[in-house]
């Protein structure tokens, strides 16, 4: 270990640079004008995963954007590692909101990253994280050879539902065969309060239009006596929730696993400041679901919230108009055991029903996912703690995330493998934020941390 936390020291300086060059280039999986950057980001990847030393690298072209394979297999008897992650990144809007250019990267000092923090689009989610396994490989490769056989397995199309990777897993399955699958995609609690996230949200996402007249009417001459959409719009979203903030769709809560109070006492001990999360975001209270702490709000319970809403006039000064149409987005994290499809089949057919007389309105579903909690009782779990233990100097927590990584479920059906959530961001990193950033201190932390699991999950499993 020694010679690989050396090589990692006097490595430093140049792994940034080349996440610096990595950030440069705009990967935007969800607009088909960046295309060919996402095409270049994966070259990148296969160059570099090639100069680390890994075999068979290649490029898998998909229906969508492709896929970064490449292998280094020590010997059949040791234990496999999939390591998974994601070189494609959210939208960079609304740019006026960035102080710096998204695919400019610049260090700058935070509050939280006193050490300084690389400022780019991608640099926590997922490009810099996913770097780290790049950097840590290249570290173990240079000074000897890995504890377990390593699969590399990185996609362009996470952020856009990873609808390729589904078949693309399936129809490797011999390729891919794998004791664990290790991504870094999550976040610590601080920098001083390691975690492991044991659990991911499920997600159901909906799209919805609501259509009154033929055409857009003057608001005087009609008003009042034809139905406004986006007024009805507004009614029917705002009927979605009940007083207490729970989910007003019949069956919606039929499926949710309810945790004990031993385990919801477990996990509200983590750490967890009220009054920091207000200010950090600039709000005077909280708001959400009736009986359940904001931990728990946030990891444990479904939630449904709109993410877009649009229609009628939105120009300059006034215009006086009864809108033809309006439009929404509506997304829904879910928890286990709640399925995907089964969610958005009840949202349409309730969305439906609650339509006045007078509106046309058409529910279409976009991609889901499963949720997915990972054990902590296996080798893959306590290789992680041991791991953790050994770079932070302290057991790191269990926490289920709000997010959602919709490919891990499949891991597990596909390749009959737990995965591991061994993440290093922070969740005020801002990812699909303007001004996403990442610590240099949670880049090199994480490059350290990923050799010891290796080297403690060789030593479990043997
Ligand atoms: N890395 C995130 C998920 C995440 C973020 C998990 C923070 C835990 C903590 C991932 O890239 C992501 O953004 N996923 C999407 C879902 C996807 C289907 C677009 C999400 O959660 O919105
Ligand atoms: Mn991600
Ligand atoms: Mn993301």
């Amino acid at each position: 270990m020694k010679e690989v936390l050396d090589y990692i020291e006097s490595g430093k300086t140049r792994f940034l640079e080349e996440l610096m060059e990595l950030l440069k280039i705009p990967s935007v999986s969800a607009d088909p004008a960046y295309a060919n950057d996402v095409r270049k980001t994966a070259e990148f990847i296969v160059e570099k995963l090639k100069a680390a030393g890994a075999d068979q690298v290649e490029l898998f072209e998909t229906d969508g954007h492709p896929i970064v394979y490449g292998e280094k297999i020590v010997d059949p008897k040791l234990p496999t590692v999939l390591v998974y992650g994601h070189y494609d990144v959210q939208p960079p809007d609304p740019l006026e909101l960035w102080d710096s250019g998204p695919f400019d990267p610049v260090i700058k000092k935070t509050a939280l990253h006193p050490d300084g923090a690389i400022f780019a689009r991608g640099a926590c989610d997922d490009k810099g994280q996913m770097y780290m396994h790049l950097k840590a490989f290249e570290a173990i490769q240079a000074t000897g050879q890995p504890p377990v056989n390593l699969k590399f397995m990185i996609e362009g199309e996470e952020e856009v539902g990873s609808v390729n990777l589904g078949t693309f897993c399936k129809e490797h399955k011999e390729k891919l065969a794998c004791d664990v699958v290790l991504l870094s995609d999550t976040s610590v609690i601080a920098n001083d309060v390691p975690a492991i996230t044991v659990g991911l949200r499920g997600l159901a996402y909906m799209e919805v239009e609501v259509v009154g007249a033929n055409k857009d009417l003057h608001s005087g001459v009609y008003g009042g006596a034809v139905a406004n959409p986006i007024n009805v719009l507004s009614q029917m979203i705002g009927s979605l929730k009940n007083a207490d903030l729970s989910i007003n769709i019949p069956g919606f809560y039929d499926d949710v696993v309810e945790l004990s109070d031993a385990e919801r006492t477990a996990m509200n001990e983590a750490p967890f400041s009220l009054e920091e999360y207000k200010e950090g975001l600039k709000i005077d209270d909280i708001r959400g679901e009736d009986g359940y702490t904001t931990l728990e709000r946030t990891s444990i319970r479904p939630t449904l919230d709109v993410n877009g809403m649009w229609g009628g006039y939105i120009g300059e000064g006034a215009k006086t108009v009864l809108p033809s149409k309006a439009n929404a987005k509506i997304s829904m994290r879910l928890v286990p055991n709640q399925h995907p499809d089964k969610i958005s089949e009840l949202f349409k057919k309730h969305f439906e029903s609650i339509a006045p007389p007078g509106v046309k309105v058409t529910v279409t579903s976009h991609h889901g996912g499963f949720p997915a909690v990972t054990p902590t009782d296996t080798p893959e779990y306590k290789a992680a703690e041991l791991a953790m233990i050994e770079t932070y100097g302290k057991k790191p927590i269990p926490q289920r995330s709000g997010g959602s990584i919709p490919i891990v479920s499949l891991f597990e059906e596909v390749f009959g493998a737990k995965s591991v959530l061994l993440g290093f961001g922070l969740d005020t990193d801002d990812i699909h934020s303007p001004n996403e950033h990442y610590g240099l201190f949670n880049f090199y932390k994480g490059i350290e941390t990923i050799p010891y699991f290796y080297q403690f999950y060789s030593q479990l499993k043997a």
